[in-house]
């Protein structure tokens, strides 16, 4: 039996939602979904409101998602100008730097200034409907300025993680075909300077990068930068002397708001794409919801906006609900290891949402950095990015909320658009570690290997029965990709990647990626893309990349590598390696482990056996199944002696 929370009475007391609402609206959601999300886009203003509501096919060979297709609408609008009456002095956006002492803050009348400014910008530039943009910022207000400008005039953004690098980045250009580029001069993390606008020079030098026009420069630290005239210029020199008026454009609901590139079983990154209507209505429900926000909230996201996280629970959920929301451009151990509460304290922050990685980082320093700060303020908590083991959970409770404060463990993915399996806090019992229970309209399934659904406390392959508004359209360039990777495997269901428990209670517990996707601190890696890293390097024949068990980041790379007839593995090798993938991809793609493996496990017909180089990884050598079937058997005996974790 595991732990159980139940709802405190006195948050339900208050909550937008409790136990029979949910029971209520959940099975209207499902029984009514068309009934159910036409009211529910009343929350939106519309140019013009939708008649249409839902038009889907999940099969797989005439695959089609549409939600208020005949709906008009600006997200910009939505996330400021509807504002502006009631809540044009209201804070729409604390900034609070690296350093300690830079913070900042912006109204909602002041962002929409800022946003129309720079939509005239872009629009002065050449910039229009449909046309791609690549936003590669740090976590300062000019980020969000800049994805509202490309949504206010109907151009595609697609936010680029400050960690990536220039081939990484050089990649998502190519692939958008992106006309500008907006960048600063350096990102600024835990004291350490990031090169951003170098990376951006050096990713332009790269084959099919030349769509890009202009690149557009935030001086944030005031470092020395290579500006290239005509094509580079100033963010603040283009702002002087723009309009604050630029009206926004009309969208189709079903146009696209942005691309977001993620990491799949295969083949390089894809760009994942939104659409405006469905998911600005998903977006700012679930977020009003779970986070069960009040206007004098002051709600905090530790997510970066390079991750769909910063996109649905950093701007665009939290401004169309008119929230107060903090942006942070620091590391949780910087300057030391009570800065995430020193900021609680210094924002007076009520909701708080951050990962798994983060709280497990922290939770190892002890409670005294925790404990010496107030965190009175706090009412709420949230996890999301990796499944939370429960002595993380637990100590997230007790140490940082004072036992005060509901988690909510917010399950789901950049394709989903926003939270699908979570509890709402003044709804659900929590039980540590299960992200509990399905959203309104959110049809879980568990199936088998052959795709038959499983009854009653089960576990197996996460599936999603049916469509929810906020659910991605395709991928960007590559309809086709789209429904192979997500409607092919079970025919009749999108298929999540996941797997997952469901306990006697009908409660969700999700196990990890049963794909070839590592979850390292919260961020998907593709196997495939770190391989092709690896054998860049001309000494590499052939390499294999699986996950591992890690501590802090819940899951580790680990890296087979053979090499080329006559190469010896060195320390050396291993090195210039290691290094190669950190150019390639970035930091965040580096191996924790790199075994020289003389041959790797395949069948006869030349297939990778995975399951079995996972298994030596976990050091679960006992585990390893059936080998007989293997071209080479012998293979793993040298690679389980060799192994690196014991
Ligand atoms: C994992 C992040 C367990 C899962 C929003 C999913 C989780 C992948 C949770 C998506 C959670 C996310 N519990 N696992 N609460 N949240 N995941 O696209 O494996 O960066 O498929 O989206 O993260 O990662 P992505």
């Amino acid at each position: 039996m595991s732990d159980i929370h139940p709802v405190d009475p006195a948050f339900a007391a208050r909550a937008h939602i409790r136990k029979d609402d949910y029971q209520r609206m959940y099975a209207r959601s499902v029984e009514d979904p068309e009934g159910f999300w036409k009211d529910m886009s009343g929350r939106l203003d519309w140019v013009t409101p939708p008649t249409k509501i839902k038009n889907v096919s999940y099969d797989p060979k005439d695959l089609y998602i549409k939600w208020y297709e005949d709906g008009t609408l600006n997200v910009a609008a939505n996330c400021l100008d509807r504002h502006l009456e009631k809540r044009g002095d209201k804070t729409a956006i604390i900034f609070e730097g690296d350093d300690p002492n830079e913070s900042r803050s912006l109204t909602y009348r002041e962002l929409h200034r800022e946003v129309c400014k720079f939509a005239n910008t872009l629009k002065n530039l050449g910039v229009a409907k449909g046309d791609r943009v690549i936003v590669y910022l740090p976590m300062i207000p000019e980020a969000a300025v800049a994805m509202l400008a490309c949504a206010r005039i109907g151009a595609i953004h697609s936010v680029v993680f400050g960690g990536f690098s220039p081939d990484s980045l050089a990649g998502r250009i190519a692939d958008s075909g992106a006309k500008l580029v907006i960048t600063a001069d350096e990102g600024c993390r835990g004291g350490k300077k990031i090169p951003l606008k170098a990376n951006v020079d050096e990713s332009l030098t790269r084959p099919h990068t030349n769509s890009v026009e202009t690149v557009i420069v935030v001086r944030r630290t005031g470092g020395a930068i290579n500006l290239q005239s005509p094509r580079d210029r100033w963010y603040h020199t283009l702002m002087e002397g723009q309009s604050t008026d630029c009206l926004p454009e009309a969208m189709n609901a079903e146009d696209p708001l942005f691309t977001l590139y993620t990491s799949g079983s295969t083949g390089l990154p894809k760009g994942v794409l939104h659409t405006s209507g469905g998911y600005l209505v998903y977006a700012s429900m679930t977020h009003e919801l779970i986070f069960d926000v009040r206007e004098d909230d002051v709600y905090w996201c530790t997510a970066d906006v390079g991750w769909i996280t910063g996109h649905s629970y950093v701007v665009y959920g939290p401004l169309a609900n008119g929230a107060t929301v903090v942006m942070f451009d620091g590391v949780p151990n910087y300057p030391d290891f009570s800065r995430f509460w020193q900021v609680v304290d210094k924002h007076q922050v009520t909701l708080f949402y951050t990962a798994p990685t983060a709280i497990r980082a922290l939770m190892r320093e002890g409670e005294e950095p925790v404990k010496k700060t107030s965190r009175k303020s706090l009412r709420l908590l949230g996890t999301v990015g990796e499944p939370i083991n429960p002595e993380a959970w637990n100590w997230y409770y007790r140490v940082v909320g004072d036992e005060r404060c509901p988690i909510v463990d917010t399950w789901w993915q950049t394709e989903t658009g926003g939270i699908l399996i979570t509890p709402l806090p003044g709804a659900t019992d929590l039980k540590p570690g299960s992200a509990t229970l399905p959203f309104f309209g959110i049809t879980p399934a568990i199936v088998d290997t052959d795709g038959k659904p499983q009854e009653g406390a089960c576990s197996g392959n996460l599936v999603i029965t049916d469509s929810w508004p906020g659910q991605m359209r395709t991928v960007y360039g590559d309809h086709q990709r789209f429904v192979d990777t997500y409607f092919k495997t079970y025919p009749g269901n999108y298929f999540t990647g996941d797997g997952a428990r469901r306990d006697e209670d009908g409660y969700y517990w999700i196990t990890g990626r049963v794909d070839d996707v590592i979850n390292v601190s919260g961020h998907r890696i593709g196997t495939a893309e770190v391989e092709s890293a690896l054998v860049a390097n001309h000494k590499v024949a052939e390499a294999a990349v699986v996950g591992c068990h890690h501590d802090i980041k819940g899951q580790g790379i680990y890296a087979y590598v053979t090499l080329v007839a006559g190469e010896t593995g060195s320390e050396e090798l291993r090195k210039e390696l290691i290094a190669g993938v950190r150019k390639e991809i970035g930091p965040i793609a580096v191996p924790d482990f790199l075994q020289w493996a003389p041959g790797l496990p395949k069948t006869r017909s030349g297939k990778i056996m995975r399951r079995i180089l996972r298994k030596i990884a976990e050091n679960q050598p006992d585990q390893l199944g059936d080998i007989s079937t293997l071209a080479d058997p012998s293979v793993v005996k040298s690679l389980v002696e060799e192994r690196l974790i014991k």
